[in-house]
């Protein structure tokens, strides 16, 4: 059974993903700076973490904390990020580009840096970090893409950085994800809502990415086949 940290953990993708990792067995602390978090580990009754993943002090603290918590750190699931809004170049002003970069990018940075002596003295530990598949990301925002699309660059030079160290790092991009009706952020329109998919299926794909120590530097889209229909158009 492996001791994860799961950031990014509200009411969606990380939510579906403590939930998918709790119900096999594993020893989870749930990190996010909210409420949503909170409840969702009163539920699973799993320890929560309040954390600002921006904050390079408060995420050594986190780390610290999940060990001390779990005794051990096999694995981090960074799945906080957000910022998916449709909205155009000229709408997107510079608070939010940074801020969308800085909730995907420099907070995987931030966890990465904090947890990695704790993965490597697991002796196999491993990282999957929370990107999107093409049809989420092509229909956001700029800011939105160059987070996610740093996730996705950074997966792969941190895989070869970490090759020889008993630490493989993988990312999965998921298609547009279904919390039921209404649900869905502000702007996003009904036809993208028809690529939505349930969560189990993102917390299985984790979970493999998470165990397999031959598996490294990989990205894998969780969208139902989203993304190769483009015949039937997004
Ligand atoms: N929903 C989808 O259809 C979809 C599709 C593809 C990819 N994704 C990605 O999947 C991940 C989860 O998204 P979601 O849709 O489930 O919900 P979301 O509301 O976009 O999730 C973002 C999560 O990250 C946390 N977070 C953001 N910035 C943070 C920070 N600086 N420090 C700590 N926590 C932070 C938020 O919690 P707090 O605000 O409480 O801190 C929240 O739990 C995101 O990376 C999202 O981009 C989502």
């Amino acid at each position: 059974m492996r001791s994860v940290i799961i950031t990014g953990v509200g009411d969606g993708i990380g939510a579906a993903i403590a939930r998918g990792l709790h119900d096999r067995g594993h020893s989870i602390v749930l990190v996010s700076r909210g409420e949503k978090g909170r409840e969702l580990a009163s539920e699973l009754s799993a320890p929560h973490i309040r954390c600002d993943l921006t904050d390079e002090k408060q995420v050594a603290g986190m780390s610290a904390e999940a060990h001390r918590l779990m005794g051990k750190v096999d694995s981090v699931v960074h799945a906080a990020g957000g910022y998916f809004r449709q909205q155009t170049v000229e709408n997107t002003d510079p608070a939010f580009f940074t801020g969308a970069l800085m909730n995907n990018a420099l907070t995987f940075y931030n966890v990465v840096r904090a947890t990695l002596g704790l993965l490597r003295a697991s002796g196999h530990g491993s990282i999957v970090a929370v990107s999107a598949a093409p049809n989420v990301y092509l229909n956001s925002n700029i800011g939105y893409a160059a987070g996610k699309g740093s996730i996705q660059f950074m997966v792969k030079q941190l895989a070869l950085e970490l090759l020889h160290s008993n630490v493989t790092v993988n990312g999965i991009s998921p298609g547009f994800f279904g919390r039921g009706k209404g649900s869905y952020p502000e702007g996003s329109t009904k036809l993208l809502q028809q690529g939505r998919l349930p969560g189990e299926s993102i917390g299985k794909a984790v979970l493999f990415l998470l165990d397999n120590p031959l598996i490294t530097g990989q990205l894998v889209e969780v969208d139902g086949g989203h993304s190769i229909n483009i015949g039937a158009g997004l």
